[in-house]
């Protein structure tokens, strides 16, 4: 015995790995893989949806934020007003006074941390404005670069005192991410505007409302199955008036109510005092978009607790019925007819179809008694009303703990279908919590990885490839558990690298460009390659979840009869492994590729210069009913194994 382990160190000292057998058995599938499983989850945090996703340039255009010139520079005779307003829910709005002393009166917008203009692109100017003493004027709507150069003028009438829409198609002469959008009153006399609005024309889908086309492009990327949206902490507010209220965020989009954003103060070490919800970006768009990329929608509500962290506010239960109210009339707009109130108002806004809402979730990271009581209470009004809608409840900041542990039982006593856990964890976390799973209960309800990411604290919590390997080895424990962990969703999704309060994020960008981390590629990567069931995969009769720094499973992909295998070596030495196929009776390997992820340097990340760790895909040989492979040191791999025969 002790001449063989010294046999073993001594290859292992030579850098040859023994091999590993493991076994796959392909007759035999675990569990199915809800078609769900991998998807997104997107908060406006970081500048996520305003400044972000949401495609408006323009910082503040209906001039309701508490400091209404916040995001405006004005010069000249400009003041805010609320007399007569354009848009009731919006009340102010600018007054530009040209008296004819001053040379120049009007306003600069400076965008989001500067607005991103691209040279030859187009973009659609809109405003609504009216002159008070009805004489026609004219305004000069401009694009100014960074040095404060006017590169572009194009002139605008107004005309008469009610308020009118203007439209103007910009096309930008520069590039420049620091850009500003300027209002110029050119003529002698007064003008209101509201609602000024600067939007590319090339936004997702080309649509007026819409989104980032580059920004959507990666979320419809990750081939999403689940789109959880808009929070997060958002959905519970500061405060209760400030939480997320989807009716404020549906219909005309100049009269959706500015609100607070839960992110405006929290971080104490960047002040954004900048941070509002224009809501432009709403559930009727969150909708559009999960219908889009393919992901099922799954709003998460107010469960009438905000933000326990902060203000810790409680609705009483005997006033909770206008919240529960508010979750019965979401369903209602998402799934009713026409002939519904709320099927009318989504059909009005473009989608007389219903967007087919199977899931709702109630309350975020909630603990305390004082949860399941309310959940309950919505619990049973939906069950009444919806009982084929699945409910989502929360078992709490933590992923382990007291609260976690007293929310998990009621969970199963109020019976939600799904609980959300949230585990932002250090890398060796992740690599130890690869068997997490096994060992759940299977008859409660099923798992909701609902936020998590690696947090490498050591390089203070990069997107680095550590941190990407790590979550691939701890998806691997998702995926064998498939028959419990029903949805995962990594967190958050968006950041913008000049006002960023939360890292790491899946996807950081600027007003141009927008970079993809090393985790982004491995949620990619799963979301691609899900399969449709779980196949048994053992290495010594055990599941491999971290023996010898290994993590795999494996799985059948029944629309093409593919096996699929995920494959993490965590090592820095190449590792020797030979998979058995049992259960192929006549049928033999045939072709097979893998889609790999690997760097030597477990600190390498990803710039908005160069994505320097991406997939890359190399043949594999295969044939008969096993399979040799070489992980390369520190690296993730998916194989996806074609196979003939009967
Ligand atoms: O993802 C960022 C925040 O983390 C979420 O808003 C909240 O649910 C969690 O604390």
């Amino acid at each position: 015995m002790k001449t063989l382990t010294t046999f073993f160190a001594l290859l292992f000292a030579l850098g040859v790995q023994a091999q590993h057998v493991m076994t796959v058995d392909v007759s035999h599938p675990a569990a199915k893989i809800n078609p769900a499983m991998y998807g997104i989850f997107f908060e406006d945090i970081n500048f996520g949806a305003d400044g972000g996703l949401y495609a408006e340039l323009v910082k503040n255009r209906s001039f309701d934020f508490p400091q209404p010139f916040v995001g405006w520079i004005p010069f000249g005779n400009v003041t805010i007003q609320s007399d007569g307003p354009c848009f009731d829910r919006n009340p102010q709005y600018v007054r530009i006074v040209n008296d004819g002393r001053l040379l120049r009166a009007g306003l600069d917008n400076e965008g989001f941390r500067g607005i991103g203009l691209k040279e030859g692109k187009e973009y659609r100017f809109t405003a609504y404005a009216r002159t008070p003493d009805a004489k026609p004027m004219k305004l000069s709507v401009e694009l100014v670069n960074a040095n404060g150069d006017n590169l572009l003028k194009k002139e605008l009438e107004v005309k008469g005192n009610g308020w009118q829409k203007l439209t103007a198609a910009l096309k930008a002469p520069f590039t420049d991410a620091h850009s500003r959008l300027r209002v110029v009153l050119a003529t002698e006399g007064t003008v209101d505007m509201d609602h000024i609005s600067l939007l590319p024309v090339n936004t997702w889908k080309n649509r007026e409302n819409g989104l980032r086309a580059d920004l959507a492009q990666a979320l419809y990327d990750l081939n999403p199955g689940v789109f959880r949206f808009p929070g997060g902490c958002i959905i519970e507010g500061n405060n209760l008036v400030t939480r997320y209220q989807w009716k404020s965020s549906v219909g005309p989009v100049e009269n959706r109510p500015l609100n607070e954003n839960r992110w405006n103060y929290t971080f104490k070490h960047k002040a954004f005092p900048d941070y509002f919800q224009s809501l432009g970006l709403g559930f009727y768009e969150y909708f559009l978009l999960s219908e889009d990329i393919g992901a099922e929608p799954l709003p998460v509500l107010s469960c009438g607790l905000s933000c326990q962290y902060e203000s810790n506010e409680i609705v009483s239960l005997d006033e909770l019925s206008p919240y529960v109210q508010d979750a019965l009339d979401l369903i209602e707009f998402a799934n009713r007819p026409v002939t519904s109130q709320w099927g009318e108002v989504r059909a009005d806004m473009g989608h007389p179809a219903p967007f087919n809402l199977k899931m709702i979730a109630i309350g975020n990271e909630q603990w305390g008694k004082v949860y399941p009581e309310r959940l309950e209470v919505f619990t049973k009004a939906i069950r009444a009303r919806y009982p084929e809608i699945e409910i989502v409840g929360s078992a709490g900041p933590s992923a382990s703990g007291e609260q976690f542990d007293y929310l998990w039982p009621e969970m199963k006593r109020i019976g939600a279908d799904l609980v959300d856990e949230h585990y932002y964890r250090a890398p060796d976390w992740f690599f130890a919590n690869a068997a997490r799973y096994d060992n759940y209960d299977r008859k409660g309800p099923k798992v909701f990885a609902g936020e998590y990411a690696s947090h490498d604290h050591s390089t203070g919590k990069a997107n680095n490839f550590l941190a990407a390997l790590s979550e691939a080895a701890f998806m691997t424990g998702l995926e064998r558990n498939a028959d419990v962990v029903r949805l995962a969703t990594y967190a958050p999704l968006f950041t913008h690298v000049d006002a960023w309060q939360w890292n790491p994020d899946l996807i950081w960008f600027d007003n141009l460009r927008m970079m993809r981390t090393p985790s982004y590629y491995v949620q990619q990567m799963y979301g691609m390659n899900a399969g449709t069931d779980v196949l048994p995969l053992q290495m010594g009769g055990k599941p491999v979840t971290g023996q010898d720094s290994l993590y795999a499973t494996a799985a059948l992909d029944s629309n093409t009869g593919e096996i699929i295998l995920k494959v993490v070596n965590a090592a820095d030495k190449q590792a020797d492994v030979r998979i058995d196929f049992n259960g192929l009776k006549k049928k033999t390997l045939v072709s097979g590729s893998c889609t790999y992820l690997q760097s030597n340097d477990l600190k390498a990340k990803n710039t908005l210069e160069q994505e320097a760790l991406i997939p890359r895909v190399r043949p594999v040989q295969v044939s008969g009913r096993s399979l040799n492979l070489k992980p390369e040191p520190y690296s993730f791999g998916v194989y996806r194994l074609q196979v003939n025969g009967k």
